[in-house]
């Protein structure tokens, strides 16, 4: 998705209602929204992307995001959301969301869509329980819109109980049996051969590159799960010679349990007259606010912004889903993690807002040119 007018595209939410819930295991659902004709542009996506879903838990205001699982389709759109027995908002969704309600939706987002795929290709995702989510969007995309195109799947789970989306992959694959390869990893359950059981570790990938998947027959790989497969994946494809612009990944956290605090009117802080602050500024929506943050308090970008304007756009709040991206125009700072951005992005000036300290007296940021990719 490229920015056109930054100022109407940039991530905000939506009331959606619920068209359907259905079971995939017994731990995760796809949900379904309707998206009204006059929203079609704003929640127009890219096989890959994902939304974020706002709503007040227990009196506390709670965002997730959750990847799209299917394609465009028009006036819907559906996620998967696994629960998690920590997870504040997946058990949440799990145990209220039903047909009719109606629920905050941002507009989508995200950079794990594909750029190097070409007619003909051949495509490789490796993904790990809910991480096949967004794959099963790209996957089905690449298959549906170019006959020649192949697609490989490694996908891993515990048993094949926690196997998400299992009929919808098992259609996939009657689709396109000669196009589409599905290998299921399975860690706690024994396969026929052996190479598919157990964990999914370098070892594992090594051996299923040296036996079944020629990296050089690839154009682009798409790795979804969680951060140690993701870089163990990573490592190896760099060991064989993969280029990096090759890779998209998309990190999932084990639940969501432990995303960080940060709720729509920022964590509260007093600013004492003689103490040394920065002086954050920030464009949103073509206003320009100016906020102090001491010096002392460590704060990032985002929770500085959060008091001044609770409407500033984030999701994850951990450096991962890119939701608070931002273009640093004045100023330095330093960022704690970034999953999200691109070396080109960073290279452009744009940073993750709720992984950025100012290591300079004034920082400026625009969220109008750095909210939708
Ligand atoms: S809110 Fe997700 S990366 Fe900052």
């Amino acid at each position: 998705m490229t920015t056109t007018d930054a100022t109407s595209t940039r991530a905000r939410f939506h009331r959606l209602r619920v068209v359907e819930v259905r079971p995939l295991t017994a731990t995760a659902i796809e949900v379904a929204f309707a998206v009204p004709e006059a929203l079609a542009d704003v929640f127009a996506a890219a096989p890959g992307q994902y939304v974020a879903l706002r709503a007040v838990v227990a009196g506390e205001e709670l965002r997730r995001s959750y990847s799209l699982c299917r394609p465009p389709s028009p006036g819907r759109l559906s996620v998967g959301i696994k629960r998690d027995p920590d997870g504040r908002f997946s058990t949440w969704a799990h145990e209220n969301l039903r047909i009719g309600d109606e629920i905050e939706v941002m507009s989508p987002g995200g950079s794990f869509v594909s750029r190097a795929a070409r007619p003909g290709g051949h495509v490789v995702a490796v993904a790990a329980g809910s991480g096949i989510t967004p794959v099963l969007a790209v996957a089905t995309a690449l298959l549906d819109a170019d006959a020649e195109s192949r697609v490989t799947i490694v996908y891993a789970n515990r048993s094949s109980t926690d196997v998400m989306f299992v009929d919808d992959l098992a259609d996939l694959k009657d689709r396109y049996p000669a196009r589409l390869t599905l290998h299921h990893v399975l860690t706690r359950e024994e396969r026929a051969a052996p190479v598919f059981s157990g964990r999914l570790d370098e070892e594992r990938i090594r051996l299923i590159l040296s036996r079944l998947i020629d990296p050089a027959s690839v154009d682009e790989w798409f790795l979804c799960g969680p951060f140690a497969l993701v870089e163990t994946c990573r490592t190896v494809l760099a060991e064989v010679g993969v280029p990096r612009d090759r890779i998209r990944f998309e990190l999932f956290t084990a639940g969501d349990g432990d995303a960080p605090a940060l709720t729509g009117g920022g964590r509260a802080i007093r600013v004492r007259a003689d103490e040394p602050v920065r002086r954050i500024s920030f464009t949103l929506d073509g206003q320009s606010t100016r906020v102090d943050s001491p010096v002392a308090a460590h704060e990032t970008i985002l929770a500085a912004a959060l008091r001044a304007r609770p409407d500033v756009p984030f999701a994850c709040a951990g450096g991962v889903c890119g939701t608070c991206r931002a273009r640093l125009v004045e100023g330095s700072v330093t960022m704690t993690e970034n999953y999200a951005l691109e070396p080109d992005e960073i290279d452009r000036g744009y940073v993750l807002t709720c992984q950025s300290h100012p290591t300079s007296d004034e920082v400026r940021v625009d969220y109008d040119g750095g909210g939708a990719r």
